[in-house]
């Protein structure tokens, strides 16, 4: 059970006081009766809840998959650069979160949610949920580099990073993870991409990892995480709502 205007702000009606004037106009009804009251306490399961006359859907949780464009940080807030939920804008953002941060310069997938749960499960490092990413970069690892890469690196942290998979990226998997993206390849140039998969979140891991061969990431894109990829159809810093499978598979894991 929950106050009626919290009900009413969480499904995006407005905010507290907003809609505690909505109440008082008589906008809202409570299984057919005007209520003008904003503690009365409401069962989202049970009561039906209009607002001018459309019936409203309570959701707890909500799951939004973001293809985040370069430029905006992975913040609730942010003092001076637009944020990730400032995306969102249009939906009831009170309470989201992204899932993990990208840099601000990364672009793809990013999870946005208001289950803390989830999040957990998703970023735990004990739970090792694959995030793979594409990364071009201005100079090709050697294959003995590359096994290196693989069985983990000292990159200046109490221990070194875990085992992961690195390879050269296909040429399909580089114009698919470039339809959405703001990068763009030079005509000519030979550019050099890999796919890395890694089991754990560090600070610029992706990054860190290149640099300590003395290989500059130029452009980094996250393609999936866990069971959920970055559509190509997904423009750049749009995003939509997960479906109720995806969602599902999400939790599984
Ligand atoms: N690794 C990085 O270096 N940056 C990111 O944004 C994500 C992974």
């Amino acid at each position: 059970m929950l106050r009626l205007d919290k009900y009413l702000a969480d499904v995006g009606i407005g905010t507290r006081s907003e809609v505690k004037k909505y109440l008082k106009y008589g906008l809202v009804s409570v299984n057919g009766s005007i209520v003008k009251d904003s503690s009365l306490k409401v069962d989202p399961k049970k009561d039906k809840v209009t607002y001018k006359g459309e019936d409203l859907l309570y959701q707890e949780y909500r799951y939004y998959i973001l293809n985040k464009p370069a430029g905006c940080v992975s913040a609730t807030k942010d003092g001076l650069s637009q944020t990730v939920i400032e995306i969102l804008k249009n939906e009831p953002t009170r309470d989201l979160f992204p899932v993990g941060r990208l840099d601000k310069d990364t672009e793809g997938l990013l999870l946005i949610t208001n289950d803390g749960k989830l999040a957990h499960n998703l970023l735990s490092p004990k739970k090792h949920v694959d995030k793979s990413y594409i990364a071009f970069v201005d100079k090709a690892l050697e294959e003995k580099q590359l096994l290196e890469f693989k069985q983990g690196l000292d990159i200046g942290d109490e221990t070194p990073t875990l085992p992961c998979e690195i390879k050269l990226a296909t040429e399909n998997e580089i114009i698919s993870s470039l339809n959405n993206a703001s990068f763009k390849i030079c005509e000519g140039k030979n550019e050099i991409a890999y796919i890395v998969v890694l089991k754990e979140g560090r600070y610029h891991q992706v990054k860190r990892m290149f640099e300590h061969f003395g290989s500059t990431v130029i452009y980094l894109k996250r393609l999936t995480m866990g069971n959920l990829s970055l559509s190509p159809t997904l423009p750049i810093g749009q995003y939509r709502a997960l479906t109720d499978e995806e969602i599902q598979i999400l939790k599984e894991r």
